[in-house]
């Protein structure tokens, strides 16, 4: 993951670095770092451990002054956090790096310029490019010819930002496998891991496509390609108002996220839905055909992206009638799969950058498969860009790193994708996908009417507090609805939370529970609900504390040990969105019970761009 900005221009740079950095970190907040060639003439660094803002006071006690420079949010891999390993790396008193991506081959490389009498103060992958570049610049003066042979000897994934005080008009880089985007402005030129650091300073943009490289000066832009060929990108200009990144009324983004979600919801069903049917084109204009032609569909994502294919496996099958399968990017990647005639690829993401996804997409593309289609929510991504068919989902832009808003469009997103194909292969009756729609209408209603119960789950966030074990159940589509509420108690608020499908308790998992061990249930209306009371039961008799979130009209009631939260009756299909809700208050208010930093807890990073 982490997160690289970098400016040339007329003016002191510092300040547009850090508020670059401050905006990047979501892609990890382990330390940060950044080199600037200052009016002096030399390359001088300021690295922190911890959160960029340990940089900025760091810089406020003692300012770097320069027009050219490199920074870095970092979230670790090699090397723990700590400022040695914190970027930017130097070689010698000239050179500075910033990376982003792993390198795999840097055991070899190190032995190597350890060898040639190089000496290594961390423990990074990152340290040995800045050193085989500065080797390299012993045959090749220029840099960006030297930087053009570095990356030939590396192995892995990247995207690096190197500066040079013996060549202080340009800012070179270079991209295979980590996002950069060069930010164009007048007289000045940037450069950033995502555009997003970069929209205070300008909305001109110029994404770099796997394997070019850039040398950046103020007043021009030079790129080659992965066979060295000198080539032109696109400039896109960029507008988008839903950028607003302040927490408003909100103690937390994620707390303002999770109030966005009938907002966000409405906007992803905007001009997606007629009548009585959804419209298919908003899959692209090429969907209803190639969409005719699906008989499986395979999903693949990550996280909690995952969780909304695991949704809707239960959808695709019981309303399209088509074979579904889902895994966990990580693992499709790597496993020789065996693909059925027909099958529509679907990748599932919320930053369309996650590395685990995107390799499985171009594996895909060598595999066979019928057609891709992206659900992602950032358009400019690079999974958008790689498939051939997208659905956006309108939930603006998520900070909060554990995912809220993105998980409940993209169930939006894959429920309209059901009812499409159902639609278009003709194996959805008109009538049911007419009557969903209009439920699907006033989903964002009811999302308003689950986000009422805020403060009564305040209060039951309580009785977690002192715990250190829970379990979530579920059955049929909520069994997901339950992972999903484990993976968000566990991330935030750092208790232990694992979730099974009701009917496995007995399997082996009910020997856990006692009354230090609360289990908490989403308890739907439908077909399973008395199998599910009798699991119940069973959790009951072991002393086991049990938190059931159930639809009003399922008669369940408390009792001792039994606390019923009732729900707003909905109809089945559209129940795991609406039981997703409560599921998210709850991990927020224990995370807030329990002191945790709720926005950027501990080990993560909100884009997974690294395997
Ligand atoms: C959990 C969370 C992660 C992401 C996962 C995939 O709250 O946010 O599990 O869902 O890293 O990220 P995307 O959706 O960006 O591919």
């Amino acid at each position: 993951m982490c997160g690289i900005v970098g400016a040339v221009a007329e003016r002191n740079i510092t300040a547009i670095l850090l508020e670059g950095l401050k905006r990047l970190e979501y892609r990890g907040y382990d330390s940060a770092g950044v080199a600037v060639f200052t009016h002096n003439g030399t390359l001088e660094r300021m690295r922190r451990n911890g959160k960029v803002a340990e940089l900025e006071q760091a810089l406020a006690g003692e300012p770097l002054m320069g027009r050219l420079g490199i920074a870095h949010t970092r979230w670790a891999t090699h090397g723990a956090p700590s400022e040695r390993n914190a970027h930017p790396h130097f070689s010698g008193s000239d050179l500075a790096v910033v990376h982003n991506g792993i390198i795999e081959n840097y055991e070899a490389l190190r032995e190597q310029l350890k060898g040639l009498g190089y000496v290594f103060t961390s423990d990074t992958d990152t340290e040995v490019i800045a050193h085989l570049l500065n080797h390299k610049l012993k045959d090749q003066s220029d840099l960006t010819e030297a930087l053009k042979a570095t990356v030939k000897e590396l192995h892995g994934a990247y995207g690096l930002a190197v500066i040079s005080a013996k060549q202080p008009d340009r800012l070179v880089a270079a991209r295979s496998g980590s996002p950069l985007v060069i930010g164009l402005g007048l007289g000045e030129n940037f450069l950033a891991s995502d555009q997003l650091a970069l929209r205070q300073v300008t909305d001109r943009f110029m994404y770099l496509e796997e394997g070019d490289i850039a040398e950046i000066r103020r007043d021009s832009v030079q790129i080659w390609d992965v066979n060295g060929k000198s080539v032109q990108r696109e400039t896109v200009q960029y507008r988008d108002g839903a950028e607003a990144a302040d927490k408003g009324e909100y103690r937390h983004y994620m707390l303002k996220e999770i109030h966005e979600q009938p907002a966000v919801v409405q906007r992803t069903l905007e001009n997606r839905l007629g009548q009585d049917h959804v419209l298919v084109q908003a899959f692209g204009p090429q969907a209803a055909e190639l969409f005719a032609k699906v008989r499986n569909v395979q999903i693949v994502a990550c996280g909690t992206s995952y969780h909304a294919g695991m949704v809707a496996r239960y959808w695709l099958e019981s309303l399209a009638g088509i074979p579904c399968q889902v895994e966990v990017a990580s693992e499709f990647r790597y496993r020789k799969v065996v693909v059925q005639p027909d099958t529509l690829f679907v990748s599932i993401s919320q930053s369309g950058e996650t590395a685990d996804t995107l390799a499985a997409l171009r594996n895909a593309k060598e595999l066979g498969f019928l057609a891709s289609l992206a659900i992602c929510n950032v358009g400019i991504s690079s999974l958008v860009r790689e498939s051939d068919l997208t659905l956006l989902t309108q939930a603006g832009r998520e900070i909060g790193v554990a995912s809220t808003k993105a998980f409940t469009t993209q169930l939006v997103g894959l429920l309209l994708l059901t009812l499409s194909l159902g639609q278009v292969r003709g194996t959805l009756e008109a009538g049911v996908e007419a009557q969903l729609v209009e439920e699907l209408r006033r989903l964002p209603a009811r999302l308003g009417e689950a986000l009422a119960m805020d403060a009564t789950i305040e209060k039951v966030a309580e009785l977690f507090a002192d715990k250190h074990h829970t379990l979530f159940l579920g059955r049929g589509a909520q069994f997901p609805v339950a992972m999903e509420g484990a993976l968000k108690l566990k991330e935030i608020s750092y208790i232990h939370a694992e979730a099974y499908p009701a009917g496995e308790l007995k399997h082996g998992p009910l020997a856990l529970v006692d009354n230090d061990m609360p289990v908490v249930t989403v308890a739907p209306n439908n077909e399973l609900l008395e199998k599910l009371k009798s699991n119940l039961q069973e959790v009951r008799a072991r002393g086991g504390e049990l938190i059931v979130f159930a639809d009003e009209q399922a008669g369940m009631t408390n009792g001792e040990g039994t606390h019923v939260i009732n729900m707003p009756h909905i109809h089945d299909v559209l129940a795991p969105i609406l039981y997703t809700i409560p599921l998210q208050l709850l991990s927020y208010y224990v995370a807030v019970l329990k002191g945790t930093d709720v926005d950027q807890p501990r080990n993560l990073a909100k884009s997974v761009t690294v395997e």
